[in-house]
């Protein structure tokens, strides 16, 4: 058995809940090491997995770990540096999402990938749930007909992540909950359509909370001495090559009843709707309209994204979350922000 050498980028929440734990569970993977900037997060680290090492800097952590894998897990302003940077060096990378703060970003990171000949894969663990391998083979089978119609969003009420941090800085995050949620959702409904091209984007932005005295919000004290520069929602509407189109929301705060998160597909002959964690399907038999729930409990372990990455790397599968469709998009991303900027649609 192959034992694989793994180190992470980035040391805050989601190496420590998301990729530390899954490949410390795996017999044949190592965790040796971790980087980040700041020496508190490293501590951190150290009292959950002592025999760590850890370090300031990623080419030392490179050079002196001979390191098979390596996770990006950064803000996303630097997913692009240490993706390349790692491929450069005969790493594989698991780049958490999203893949970059922009298409041509994502375009480069995929030249480095197919030139190196190392493996990227991205960490869009929503591919992984047994709802999304259900509904996609569903969807293969031909169960929804002739797609046409999707609706696709994640309406939070009150939850802006880590105000003042760096994901209330577009600067360092790309964006705000379009750039955030959007890539979960969006590119789910793309996947389980074998990732269509976009042809246009409508879509507006909006910053209503960045000065707001809510107390629900949590925000720190100095209010005003940061920069929150993001949207806290975005709204839109894709037309796809496919002649589907795509209407989304996607916000941080919003004075909405509750927080929703869903998508929804509508077929010709079904439709498939995911909301807050319920899956539905809507047919016809014998003339008969139907509401099916499936069980979506059994498989017990919805597939797991570390052993899939290691699978990937011994060439036993194909990757399932390819960087190819993070430029996909990224595109739509950009034309987002392009479309809210100038008030109206962007063609490609
Ligand atoms: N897949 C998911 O559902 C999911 C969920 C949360 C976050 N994420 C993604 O994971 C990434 C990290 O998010 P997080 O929630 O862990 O953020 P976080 O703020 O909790 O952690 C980021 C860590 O990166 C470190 N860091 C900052 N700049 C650095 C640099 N230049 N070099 C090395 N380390 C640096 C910080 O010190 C911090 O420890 C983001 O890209 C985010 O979009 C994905």
């Amino acid at each position: 058995m192959n034992v694989y050498r793994y180190g992470c980028i980035g040391a805050g929440g989601i190496a420590i809940h998301k990729h530390l734990k899954g490949y410390d569970a795996l017999d044949n993977v190592e965790v040796v090491a971790i980087c980040d900037v700041s020496e508190i997060a490293l501590e951190n680290i150290k009292e959950q997995y002592p025999n760590i090492n850890t370090y300031n800097n990623h080419k030392e952590m490179f050079e002196k770990e001979n390191l098979d894998i390596v996770s990006v897990c950064t803000p996303n302003k630097f997913h692009k540096e240490y993706t390349i940077d790692a491929l450069e060096a005969g790493i594989n990378v698991h780049c958490e999402k999203p893949i970059a703060m922009n298409e041509q970003e994502a375009v480069d990171m995929v030249e480095v990938k197919n030139r190196t000949g190392k493996h990227l894969m991205l960490g869009l663990n929503n591919r992984f749930t047994n709802e999304a391998s259900f509904i996609r083979q569903y969807i293969k089978d031909g169960n929804l007909g002739d797609i046409y119609y999707v609706r696709c969003g994640w309406r939070r009420r009150r939850t802006i992540p880590k105000i003042g941090g760096w994901f209330t800085d577009k600067n360092l995050s790309g964006g705000g909950p379009l750039i955030d949620l959007g890539v979960h959702f969006i590119d789910l409904t793309l996947h389980f359509m074998d990732y269509p091209n976009p042809v246009s984007v409508s879509a507006s932005t909006y910053k209503k909370f960045a000065n707001s005295h809510c107390k629900n919000l949590h925000l720190p004290k100095g209010i005003g001495d940061y920069d929150y520069n993001i949207e806290d929602l975005a709204n839109g509407f894709i037309r796809l090559d496919n002649d589907v189109t795509i209407s989304f929301e996607f916000s941080f705060a919003m004075n909405n009843e509750k927080e929703e998160y869903f998508y929804e597909l509508f077929g010709d002959k079904g439709g498939v709707s995911f909301k807050n964690g319920q899956l539905k399907i809507f047919t016809e038999i014998n003339d008969t309209v139907v509401d099916i729930i499936p069980n979506t409990k059994y498989p017990t372990a919805d597939l797991n994204e570390f052993t899939h990455f290691i699978e990937v790397i011994e060439g036993k599968t194909t990757c399932l979350s390819i960087p190819e469709d993070g430029i996909k998009m990224m595109k739509i991303i950009d034309a987002t922000y392009e479309s809210a900027t100038k008030k109206k649609e962007v063609s490609f």
